[in-house]
């Protein structure tokens, strides 16, 4: 049955501007596909598939023209991570013609009235939604931290739906819009405890890869911090596709599930975690920041390489709001002090590490580990971050 419009969306069918229609003919594409039976008005976006790297020429292109046509947002809508540090890239190491290029998308978004945040974070970075509040975004890390810590409402949108979204400020209310399909369906026990924010990636890992699209809810969990969560919720969507879990007593007040699958993860578990993701000890680069590192992670760093001297190279990836907040402290001077870099707007997967020259990476990020093999062409050791920061100032 194909889906009710209100006379305003029938409007944004029939607009004279070409990217308002497109937009909408997607919208209601997608919602006939997934069965939806109306729209529902969208508080924010958030725009992924933006690194040159990810999109190339074809996506490119396709944003300016949409640009040109007269696509323009209106919703607050704010961007995922770019190709590179739009200010530091030359220092990066990465090419005049892929920052050209880069420069270009940059344009077409800003001529969208896009926020040039670059960020996988926007929940850290001024776009933070509030529960029950229906929104489009795209990144998988931020549609698992805003459905499960949040309580806000978005599907794992794709680049050009949650464009779409944003263009008409509506999304097809279907899948983690309803409350129906907002239930656990795992129930799994955490056995051991989970000291540091590695321990909670490796947790994810392990969930997403057996829940796939499913809905896990934890039990056992004594505490975590929001950096713990995002860390979790990244690692399950990158095994997985998770886009909603619960964590008994800390995200929500859901009750736990009576007929859910129930599962351990046992410290044997916790342990193989580590070695699966791992497959080098030797590497040329360590990356902290996926997702993007809050200014407590960066403190963190910054104190444990307080007169230090790191061999080898270092980033830290954040957010430009976090960055600068990171350098009014001297977070940032520390760090560069030991031989570190602390970047914005980017971050090791979507930049175009490969052809920098890096072979291999060591990250505290189970999402990281997971995509740098295919997706940088990188070998990889994933640890936490206090254990990597020893081992790099040895
Ligand atoms: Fe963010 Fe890049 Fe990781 S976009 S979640 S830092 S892969």
């Amino acid at each position: 049955m194909a889906m009710h419009l209100t006379a305003d969306e029938e409007a944004l069918l029939d607009s004279d501007n070409p990217a308002v229609r497109k937009a909408m003919e997607l919208l209601v594409r997608l919602g006939d596909i997934y069965g939806a039976d109306e729209m529902v008005e969208i508080a924010s976006a958030q725009a992924s598939g933006i690194s040159y790297k990810s999109i190339g020429d074809p996506g490119m292109e396709f944003l300016e023209g949409f640009a040109e046509e007269g696509a323009e947002v209106r919703v607050q809508t704010f961007a995922n991570p770019a190709g590179m540090d739009i200010d530091r890239w030359e220092e990066m190491g990465v090419s005049p013609e892929f920052a050209k290029k880069q420069r270009r998308i940059l344009q077409a978004l800003r001529e969208m009235g896009v926020t040039l945040s670059f960020t996988c974070t926007p929940y850290l970075a001024g776009n933070l939604p509030r529960r029950n509040q229906h929104i489009a975004w795209a990144e998988s890390s931020a549609v698992s931290f805003a459905n499960s810590v949040i309580g806000a409402r978005t599907n794992r949108e794709g680049g050009p739906s949650a464009l779409a979204a944003a263009i008409t400020g509506r999304t097809p209310k279907y899948g983690l819009h309803l409350p129906e399909n907002r239930t656990a369906t795992h129930r799994i026990h955490v056995d051991p405890s989970l000291d540091t924010q590695a321990d909670f990636a490796a947790l994810g890992s392990w969930t997403g890869s057996i829940v796939e699209d499913e809905v896990p809810y934890f039990t056992g969990v004594e505490d975590a911090t929001t950096d713990d969560l995002k860390a979790l919720g990244a690692a399950m969507a990158a095994t997985g596709a998770v886009a909603l879990y619960f964590v008994e007593d800390i995200t929500t007040d859901e009750t736990p599930p009576i007929d859910a699958e129930t599962l351990a993860f046992e410290s044997g578990d916790l342990e193989s975690e580590y070695a699966d993701l791992t497959d080098t000890e030797d590497t040329d680069l360590v990356v902290f920041g996926c997702p993007h590192s809050s200014v407590e992670e960066i403190e963190r760093i910054a104190d444990r390489l307080e007169g230090e001297s790191i061999q080898g190279d270092m980033w830290v990836c954040t957010s430009r709001s976090n960055k600068t907040w990171s350098d009014r402290q001297g977070y940032t001077d520390t760090i560069e002090a030991a031989g570190g870099t602390v970047l914005s707007d980017t971050c090791n997967v979507v930049a175009p590490i490969e052809e920098m020259g890096y072979e291999s990476t060591a990250t505290d990020s189970a999402k990281a580990a997971t995509y740098l093999p295919g997706f940088g062409n990188q070998r990889v050791k994933f640890d936490d971050k206090l254990s990597l920061l020893e081992e790099v100032t040895e």
